[in-house]
């Protein structure tokens, strides 16, 4: 729907401003999203009917404009499968070794939804004791597992109803179904409709809750439980699909470092040989993340892996000025992520003294993207959904840290401190996080016995709900700021937005106040 065709009134356009009349009129004064708010317009759209589709680059789309950060206490391959089955985008991080971070992708390109393909195994040689154990040690949410030999040969099933106490001392080897009775279906027949499949066995089998997968020479290659195949089956009318590449598998992308050689260069074959290898496994789109992208090393990174790769999408920062956006774009950058300091765990403004708050950055950033072609992507300084919708005002999709470290499908164990549970999440400019890799993304040596300055914290957050809750509600208020704006596309809500500065005495006026709260209106993101 176009603006102009609404109803309209010449007061609400002087007080409640578009971007080219708002922004200009506060030049020297850095905004961020606490300190605006946006104005509601006339709307012919339902929340739940705003399309969320996004475009970074020709041949990279995504269904939700929400990615998932690049650090290594946030995106593995579990949060990368979680996030293209909600629609949006995980970025493997790139502290471990680049073998691990090829079989991440390879994980996420291969997974099947719905098959679970490490099932979490046991012994025969254990007691069921240690299997308590580990349940309680890693919060597992289950008690039936398969038990295999030490080539991955399936022996037996040990059913939840013998992990007890009662049974502690007792052998694995004692307790299990033995292998005879186990129901299992061959890798080889999954194919082409491995849900499908799995469906109809639960429904010829009346009672069974699991099917392991075997290969030919029965080892283990998967589990199907039925709760998750009637999960699958009721998302089908989901209005949300998962994000898939031309193959159907789901999309991931990689963060690839600016990697240096021992005298100070471009460390060149490297870095093509890594990301060469991750194009072999089938990676949609490639982040060259560093803490300042406005440099020589990144603009010739971006450079050379497109020269490389002509059509692969290349996410490049982080940058906050138009010169810098043009310059990467100039070298090849499809879209370009905008944020220095604004994140949960970074110090970078206090350290460094440098840095814009972020809708300020979008707004410079975004004039110089439209001029160049390419997607402004917000990084960093996401609390709440309301500051996903200021962002894409400016902005073609946000990459959120701290709002996703506390999943179950973030990297780390949880950890219980005074009955509370807490998952680790650190900066990648932090001590700890540079010292395991990700020093050069900060512009220093891997060498620990150098002092460095750090440019970001470690932290807790506490657990949170599974990523599928916090994307409901993340989307949900997504869709219900679009709403109220009557923008049935992103495009819409980039054109309609309109702002409005806030005083302290507005900020406290927006969140709950006067009250003792006794429920909050999210669960617990
Ligand atoms: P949020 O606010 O979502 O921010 O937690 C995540 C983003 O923060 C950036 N990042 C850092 N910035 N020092 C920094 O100055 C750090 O140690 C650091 N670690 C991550 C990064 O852009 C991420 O997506």
């Amino acid at each position: 729907m176009a603006a102009e065709s609404s109803p309209r009134s010449a007061v609400d356009d002087a007080f409640y401003q578009a971007a080219d009349t708002f922004f200009p009129a506060q030049q020297g004064v850095a905004l961020t999203y606490d300190d605006v708010t946006l104005a509601t317009q006339y709307s012919e759209i339902l929340p739940r009917d705003a399309n969320l589709e996004t475009s970074l680059a020709e041949n990279l789309q995504l269904q939700i404009p929400i990615i998932s950060a690049d650090m290594d206490t946030v995106t593995e391959s579990r949060m990368a499968i979680a996030m293209a089955l909600n629609g949006g985008l995980g970025l493997i991080h790139y502290n471990m070794p680049e073998r691990q971070q090829l079989s991440e992708v390879t994980r996420v390109k291969y997974h099947v939804h719905g098959l679970i393909q490490e099932p979490i195994k046991v012994s025969p040689e254990q007691f069921i004791g240690d299997v308590l154990a580990l349940i309680e040690e890693r919060h597992f949410s289950f008690s039936t597992f398969p038990i295999v030999d030490g080539q991955d040969r399936l022996l037996g099933l040990l059913p939840g109803h013998v992990v007890r106490p009662r049974y502690a001392a007792r052998k694995v080897s004692e307790a299990m179904m033995p292998r005879s009775n186990v129901h299992t279906i061959a890798e080889r027949e999954l194919q082409p409709d491995p849900i499908g499949r799995a469906d109809k066995f639960f429904n010829e089998h009346v009672g069974i809750h699991k099917l392991l997968v075997v290969d030919d020479e029965d080892r283990l290659r998967g589990l199907f439980t039925l709760s998750d195949i009637e999960r699958i089956t009721q998302e089908k009318a989901a209005p949300l699909k998962p994000g898939r590449d031309s193959q159907f598998r789901l999309v991931c992308g990689a963060a690839v470092s600016a990697t240096r050689n021992s005298t100070g260069e471009l460390d060149q074959e490297r870095i093509l040989r890594h990301v060469g290898a991750l194009v072999d496994r089938g990676v949609d789109v490639v982040a060259i993340s560093t803490a300042h992208g406005f440099s020589k090393g990144v603009g010739e990174t971006v450079r050379l892996i497109r020269d490389a790769y002509p059509d692969l999408p290349i996410i490049a920062g982080n940058v906050t000025s138009a010169a810098a956006v043009e310059f990467l774009a100039e070298c090849g950058a499809n879209a370009i992520k905008v944020g220095q300091g604004p994140g949960s765990i970074c110090t970078t403004r206090i350290v460094a003294g440098v840095g814009i708050p972020q809708l300020t950055a979008l707004y410079v950033c975004a004039k110089a993207a439209e001029a160049a072609g390419v997607a402004i992507i917000a990084d960093g300084g996401i609390s709440k959904s309301g500051d996903i919708v200021k962002a894409l005002t400016l902005s073609h999709a946000v990459i959120c840290g701290g709002l996703l470290a506390g999943c179950p499908e973030a990297p780390g164990q949880i950890m219980e401190i005074n009955g509370k549970l807490y998952k680790q999440y650190r900066g990648m400019g932090s001590p700890a996080a540079m010292k395991a890799g990700s020093a050069a993304r900060y512009g220093h040596s891997k060498d620990t016995t150098r002092k460095v300055a750090a440019e970001g914290v470690e932290a807790l957050k506490e657990v949170s709900a599974s990523l599928d809750s916090v994307m409901t509600q993340l989307v949900g208020g997504l869709q219900s700021g679009m709403g109220y704006i009557g923008a049935p596309h992103l495009a819409d809500l980039r054109n309609r937005a309109r702002f409005a500065r806030i005083t302290p005495a507005g900020q406290r006026e927006s969140a709950p106040h006067d009250i003792v709260e006794v429920k909050t209106g999210s669960p617990n993101i």
